[in-house]
């Protein structure tokens, strides 16, 4: 069996934490590694995995993380921001990211967590949540387009997934996933976690850019 290495960016908790919680399940498929900024914000077992100390904007750091790497899973959200707040975050991680990645002899695919309404998609969304789009997470809307446009430009495989607004309920392993509009409000992390880990492991969704709802 082939044994894919994954570096997980953004563990600690949320999305990146379900994920790596997944993979870790699976240690005959999935060598994990993870990039965080304190160990010790990693409140669960990470036994059979290699983490990383380090910051994902730093060039060094996410190359050391990403050196032996298959696939890399970036679920990383800006933190402790206010609503209206300017931010690039995501837009600086993906050029180092996607940098770092061209870098390798054999470039690893890169599946990026985006945001259901990023750029053209606004239009697709219920007109609720594009009024909150275009006014109080503007600027990191505007942050995540950054990130996917740049993302675009990767010579390797990438997959930029665009869920609706996150939940933390109960895994119920049913979704929709697609490009056209949906009409869907929501995903729980677990579920997100699910389809994510699909993206490991098959190649259906490269160079597309899926929404994730209910
Ligand atoms: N909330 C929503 O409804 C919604 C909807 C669609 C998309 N999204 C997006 O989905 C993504 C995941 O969100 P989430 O709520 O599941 O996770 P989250 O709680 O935003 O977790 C963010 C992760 O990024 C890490 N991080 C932040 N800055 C870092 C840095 N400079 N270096 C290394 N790690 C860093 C955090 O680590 P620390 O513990 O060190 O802070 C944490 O592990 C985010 O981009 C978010 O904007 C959210």
């Amino acid at each position: 069996m082939t044994i894919f290495n994954v570096t997980v960016i953004g563990a600690t908790r949320g999305t990146g934490k379900e994920v790596a919680l997944r993979l870790l399940q699976a240690p005959t498929k999935f060598h994990v590694t993870i990039l965080c900024r304190s160990a010790t914000r990693l409140d669960y077992d990470t036994a059979g995995s290699t983490i990383i100390t380090g910051d994902a904007s730093n060039q060094h750091d996410v190359e050391t993380a990403i050196q032996n790497a298959n696939v890399v899973i970036s679920a990383l959200g800006a933190t402790n921001t206010t609503p209206f707040q300017k931010v690039d975050l995501l837009t600086h991680y993906a050029d180092v990211l996607v940098t770092a990645a061209e870098r390798l002899p054999v470039p690893p695919r890169l599946i990026f967590v985006s945001a259901m309404g990023t750029g053209e998609s606004i239009w697709t969304v219920p007109l609720l949540l594009q009024v909150v789009c275009r006014t109080v997470i503007a600027n990191k809307m505007e942050d995540k387009f950054g990130m996917e446009e740049r993302v675009g430009k990767y010579k390797g495989e990438w997959v930029c997934v665009r869920p609706g607004m996150l939940t933390d309920g109960e895994e119920t392993g049913i979704y929709r996933v697609g490009e056209a509009p949906l009409n869907g409000w929501s995903i729980g992390r677990k579920d997100l976690a699910d389809f994510i880990l699909k993206c490991v492991e098959g190649d259906e969704w490269d160079g597309k850019k899926p929404v994730v709802v209910y």
